[in-house]
């Protein structure tokens, strides 16, 4: 290490005990006041050891040892302490008693620390394990019991600027005087001027040669003529006042210097005790999620959260804080028909209505759009084979009853499609259902109008669900509340005595973020993925669930717009999957976690036989978001909790059989068709997502009714896509890695085989990035245009959405199944001109 000492450096010079020489600065001092200094701290630190020092010893070292150590003094002063502040520094110097060495003339120089240090309580002459608060080589106050946690130098022996700020020659023994020099004047100017800063100056000896150590008297020596002597002298400002700064802080100052920092002055003679400065101001979160600006103490004092100096209210800067599970499970009632019975051959009015509804008991109201006044809407309860005729109806009115002409949430036109407008059109999910009635995305309808599906529910039992699906709005319309479940059950299912009635739920988990006053928030822009902060099962944030002592059949519905959920048990307790999306698995499978890409839907058996009156059980969520890679940020940990009760409940067993699934033979397919998930640049959105690069009015995939193909889903992204095909449930082949060489894809290693709990009907599949995932499906029953997507609504809406239409078989005539439909819906259109039912305040519950 190099040093460069400062020019004005002057040599130093013995003085008689207790006698003061001042030597002359290389400019004349200014003639003012002069105070001495006792040093208000002083140690020493220890070159061979992390655990020495002297703080209250009766002297300090500096240069090296007989032995090879070295010693470095350190010595501070209160300087702010004495002197007022706005004063000028004229002249400083530093007087020390050499009272022990072994050597001649040294070299002896100050230089200022940068680091605060401290002094404890160790006494010894040649160093004592530190106490708390001692300064060691390693450490700048020592913690006794846990040295690593104490705040260390950065630099062992010291922190301290290069530039010594004195230096001079200390000999025989006597008192030695340093300064005055130029630097030592701006080192206390400095410490007058920040007085919070009290680092003072590290005493560097002779580190070159052994033997060269000299023996300093401390502040603690009894012989008082021999403590160390800081002689300041200043100039006070008799203009001087309180200078107020930016950041709040008060310094002393004269008129003149304080604007030159700045600094706003408070006129002459002002104090700075108390405090007279405009505190700053900031943000200042409170759990409702309002925000206002106020100074740190006055946030503090509300129990506010302050987001720190100068930050600016934004929306969406607080987020509401909720309690969890404080609200009940709810449970959607069936849909009650109009004619028929529910669960029977029955025919729906579903009412599109905005209402006002609580969805956490410290929550204002929400506004949402919901089917018949509820969020989510109720569960259509059908029964295979037997149809279902639904009665679509958009009666969505403003807050003056008015139906509405525009939509409830900002809507960004950039995505195909996108209009400010409440249309809607329902699609049910996972419905084997004719084109005609498949809410086909361009088929919106705005309030006043209608539309008459019929479902035929000639498919598998699982729950199912319906919800909007209007062109480039989807997000925005599903987001608002309009979703809900539809259970299709048979004679077989109801054989195998699994858990019923209040012991069969569905739990539709939906994550959503609040403004403060209740309402829904969601970006104005088109976002890649939308991310709540809240998780809702059955429209209540985090709600617990009472439970009785059995098992409870649950179906896990993933209906967010982007999130993935992967759920578990806080206790880990296994459960077991007994279907997929499109019916049971041939067996239960036990499992300790399931993960579902939006969309996707686990039928689950929980058992809570073996658990005492009280236990309490957190569903959990685990996945990353985006997935399977994501922030932390977008983390939510709990989904709901469950709590037994002191009642038995369902307690039948499981059968170990469900029902046996036809296996789709690869060996009857007669196209495979390659599907590459990719994002590309956007004018308007600035990122778009694309199937095979292609827009939805682009038809390429065209199965021909009756046959059998292999889709691959070639993710080429850094994210996992929930695919879904409307129409047909398929079978997961399996995943298979890839690797792009030269631009192409090349599969590698073998493709890896659905897990058991994968391996039933889907009409979801996660096609995870950069992997084939592979799907077998027919094409049965009828024709026509149908999309095909991505469920991450964000995707399907910009515009990772296309249609593949079933075709008939050159030259047949259209299937028999075909007429039907045809027929069943010409029929609907002769009889059911469907009139808006006038709409009662009671409906808005
Ligand atoms: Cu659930 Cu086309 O969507
Ligand atoms: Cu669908
Ligand atoms: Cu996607």
């Amino acid at each position: 290490m190099t040093f460069c000492y400062a020019a004005s450096t002057v040599r130093l010079q013995r003085s008689g005990v207790g006698i003061l020489i001042l030597l002359s600065a290389t400019s004349t001092p200014l003639r003012g006041d002069t105070v001495i200094l006792a040093p208000a701290k002083d140690n020493t630190v220890y070159s061979e050891a992390d655990d020495v020092s002297n703080g209250a010893g009766s002297y300090m070292f500096s240069g090296m040892t007989n032995s090879g150590n070295l010693r470095r003094a350190l010595i501070g002063f209160d300087v702010s302490g004495s002197i007022p502040a706005g004063s000028t520094i004229n002249s400083v110097t530093l007087r020390l008693y050499m009272s022990r060495t072994q050597a001649g003339n040294q070299t002896v120089r100050l230089h200022r620390l940068l680091a605060d240090w401290g002094e404890g309580t160790s006494n010894a002459n040649s160093g004592a394990f530190a106490t708390n608060n001692d300064a060691t080589w390693k450490y700048r106050f020592y913690v006794v019991n846990d040295p690593p946690s104490a705040p260390a130098w950065t630099s062992p022996g010291g922190d301290y600027a290069v530039t010594a700020s004195a230096s001079g020659t200390v000999g025989g023994i006597g008192a030695y005087i340093w300064g005055s020099s130029a630097a030592m004047v701006s080192d206390v100017q400095t410490w007058l001027d920040s007085p919070g800063v009290k680092s003072g100056w590290i005493i560097i000896g002779n580190e070159a040669q052994s033997q060269t150590a000299k023996r300093f008297d401390t502040r603690e020596t009894s012989q008082i003529s021999r403590r160390p002597q800081l002689t300041i002298d200043f100039t006070p400002d008799p203009t001087a006042g309180a200078c107020c700064f930016m950041n709040g802080s008060c310094q002393v100052r004269s008129e003149a210097v304080c604007n030159s920092l700045n600094g706003s002055p408070q006129g002459e003679g002002t104090s700075c005790t108390p405090n007279p400065c405009a505190q700053p101001t900031g943000a200042c979160c409170f759990t409702s999620g309002t925000c206002q600006t106020l100074a740190q103490s006055g946030c503090t004092m509300q129990f506010g959260a302050y987001q720190g100096d100068f930050t600016a209210c934004m929306p969406q800067l607080c987020p509401v804080i909720l309690t969890p599970f404080v609200d009940p499970l709810p449970i959607p009632p069936l849909a009650t028909p109009i004619s028929g019975a529910p669960g029977g051959a029955a025919t729906y009015d579903m009412h599109m209505i905005q209402v006002q509804q609580q969805l956490h008991q410290d929550l204002p109201m929400t506004t949402l759009w919901t089917y018949e006044g509820m969020y989510p809407g109720p569960t259509i309860l059908a029964t295979r084979n037997v149809p279902v005729i639904v009665n679509w109806i958009n009666d969505l009115r403003d807050e003056f009853n008015n139906p509405r002409t525009t939509h409830y949430l900002p809507v960004d036109l950039c995505p195909h499609g996108a209009v400010n407008e409440p249309k809607v059109v329902v699609h049910l999910h996972g419905g084997h259902v004719p084109a005609a009635f498949d809410g086909y995305p361009e088929s919106t309808f705005l309030p006043g109008s209608s539309a008459t599906y019929a479902y035929p529910n000639n498919q598998l039992p699982s729950l199912i669900w319906y919800h909007d699906h209007a062109l480039g709005i989807t997000r925005l319309n599903v987001y608002m509340g309009l979703a809900g479940g539809y259970v299709i059950t048979d004679a077989f299912e109801q054989s195998l005595n699994l858990p019923s009635g209040e012991y069969d739920i569905p739990l539709i988990i939906q994550d959503r973020t609040f403004n403060s006053d209740g309402s829904l928030y969601y970006s104005a822009a088109w976002a890649e993925h939308f991310f709540g902060d809240k998780m809702l099962v059955n429209g209540k944030v985090w709600p617990y669930f009472n439970v009785k002592q059995g098992k409870y059949r649950l179906r896990a519905l993933n209906g967010c717009n982007s999130r993935t959920l992967t759920l578990s048990l806080s206790n880990g307790q296994t459960f077991q999957q007994i279907g997929t999306d499109g019916g049971l698995l041939p067996a239960p499978v036990v499992l300790n976690q399931v993960t579902l890409g939006p969309a996707e839907r686990a039928d689950l058996i929980f058992d809570f036989s073996t658990y005492p009156p009280g236990t309490e059980i957190v569903l959990e969520n685990s996945a990353d978001a985006p997935f399977p890679v994501g922030d932390p940020m977008h983390a939510i940990p709990n989904v709901m909790k469950f709590i037994v009760q002191n009642q038995i409940g369902f307690t039948g067993a499981i059968p170990a059989s469900l029902r046996a699934i036809e296996t789709l033979n690869p060996m009857d397919v007669v196209t495979t068709r390659e599907l590459t998930l990719q994002k590309t640049t956007d004018p308007c959105t600035g990122s778009v997502w694309l199937i095979n690069g292609m827009h939805w009015e682009h038809i390429h995939e065209q199965p021909v009714l009756g046959t059998t193909e292999i889709w691959s889903f070639i993710n080429r992204s850094e994210i996992s896509h929930p695919m879904h095909m409307h129409l047909t449930f398929f079978q997961v082949l399996g995943r298979q890695d890839f690797d792009i060489v030269l631009g192409q894809v090349v599969p590698i290693g073998s493709p890896v085989p659905p897990a058991p709990e994968e391996a039933g009907w889907k009409d979801t599949v996660m096609a995870h990035p950069n992997q084939i995932t592979r799907v077998i499906a027919r094409f049965e029953d009828y024709t026509g245009l149908y999309p095909y997507h991505c469920h991450i609504l964000e995707h399907e809406d910009h515009e990772m959405m296309r249609q593949f239409e079933v075709i008939a078989p050159p030259g047949s005539i259209p299937a028999v199944s075909e007429w039907g439909a045809f027929i069943m819906m010409l029929l609907l259109f002769v009889v059911g001109a469907v009139v808006l039912r006038g709409r009662t305040p009671d409906r808005a519950s």
